[in-house]
């Protein structure tokens, strides 16, 4: 099957970024066929600094080189190496109902919270859209947070289809329940924009105060507590397994746990648990060429699939003259 997702370069990463896509996808690469990218156009909605983008380019694809993306294995390349998804977007936005766009939450939100729309952010689903049919991609695992972005690509690959035949699939979302929204230090949607991440690269001691400052209640150390209701817990959880979680689970029932022990261990596990990968991305990034080469050669690939879809849409459409 033919996954495929994207990320945007724009700022550190988080354990919602690892735990809601990352960690999926590069555990598809052994079974299934990924198509992975930097998503740096979309990241020009937010970013306008050029100096921070190309930086901000470098360190993502550092960090999923780091975390275990195999380039050879996969096709891993930057959204802007390939020109042709800005074609494939301006032909799908003839299908692309205005009303479809309107509707969309996370344009509505960064509106309600006062960023100032333009067409970019407005046509934002219409360009991810082009990056999911330009591969002919089946399965595209996101957060829940990208849910609607996803229908509306399967709405303009229908009203597509309905006009020149099956040329592109329709691609479904993936999104696991069990990582769907990673709770941040306050329990809300852990998020760049909300200032409440626990980030996977960061120095130990900024990683520590991240963890201490996860939001508890006031329920005495000897106490029994819920640790459903606990932002410690649900963090803990994910680098739990079944046993470990039952056992976590059992000792905060019992009562006599401090959430500060709990959060220390909390702590030395994430420090633990991505110390090899921040060396290796370390090593990486001191070789700015190296990782261009590599960003090049997976470009390359895409392009090979990109230009497949691309010849289709312009014979379909009348491009190809
Ligand atoms: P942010 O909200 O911090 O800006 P991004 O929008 O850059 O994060 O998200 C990149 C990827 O990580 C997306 O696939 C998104 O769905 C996923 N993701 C981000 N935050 C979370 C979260 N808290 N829980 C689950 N997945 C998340
Ligand atoms: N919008 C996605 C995000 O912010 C990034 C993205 C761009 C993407 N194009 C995509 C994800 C295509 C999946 C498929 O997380």
């Amino acid at each position: 099957m033919r996954v495929l997702s994207g990320i945007q370069p724009s700022g550190s990463l988080h354990l919602g970024n690892w735990f809601g896509m990352m960690k999926k996808m590069i555990e598809y690469q052994e079974q299934e066929e990924l198509f992975c990218f930097i998503a740096n156009y979309h990241a020009q909605t937010s970013v306008s600094d050029g100096k921070r983008l190309a930086k901000g380019t470098l360190e993502a694809a550092a960090n999923f080189l780091a975390l275990g993306m195999d380039p050879e294995q996969s096709t891993f390349w930057v959204q802007s190496d390939l020109i042709e998804v800005q074609e494939l977007a301006w032909v799908l936005s003839n299908f692309t109902p205005m009303g479809l766009l309107e509707r969309c939450h996370s344009y509505k939100d960064k509106v309600a919270q006062g960023v100032k729309p333009n067409h970019g952010l407005f046509a934002y689903p219409v360009l991810m859209t082009a990056d999911i049919l330009l591969f002919q991609s089946e399965k595209v695992p996101v957060g829940k947070d990208q849910k609607q972005h996803l229908e509306v690509a399967r709405d303009i690959a229908i009203k597509f289809n309905n006009e020149y035949g099956d040329i592109f699939t329709i691609p479904d979302p993936e999104i696991d329940d069990q990582v769907a929204t990673i709770p941040g230090l306050d329990g809300q949607k852990m998020s760049k924009s909300y200032g409440n991440t626990i980030d996977l690269f960061t120095d130990e001691k900024s990683l520590r105060k991240q963890v201490m400052r996860i939001v508890t209640d006031p329920t005495p150390v000897d106490e029994p507590k819920n640790p459903d209701t606990c932002n410690v817990y649900q963090i803990y959880r994910l680098f739990l397994d079944k046993g470990q979680q039952e056992q976590l689970s059992k000792r905060y029932l019992a009562g006599g746990l401090g959430y500060g022990e709990v959060k220390q261990a909390l702590f030395e596990t994430i420090r633990d648990f991505f110390a090899p990968f921040a060396e290796r991305r370390q090593e990486l990034l001191a070789d700015p060429d190296g990782l261009r080469k590599t960003l090049a050669l997976g470009a390359d690939k895409a392009r090979c699939m990109a230009n497949k879809t691309l010849r289709k849409v312009r014979k379909k459409t009348g491009l190809s003259y």
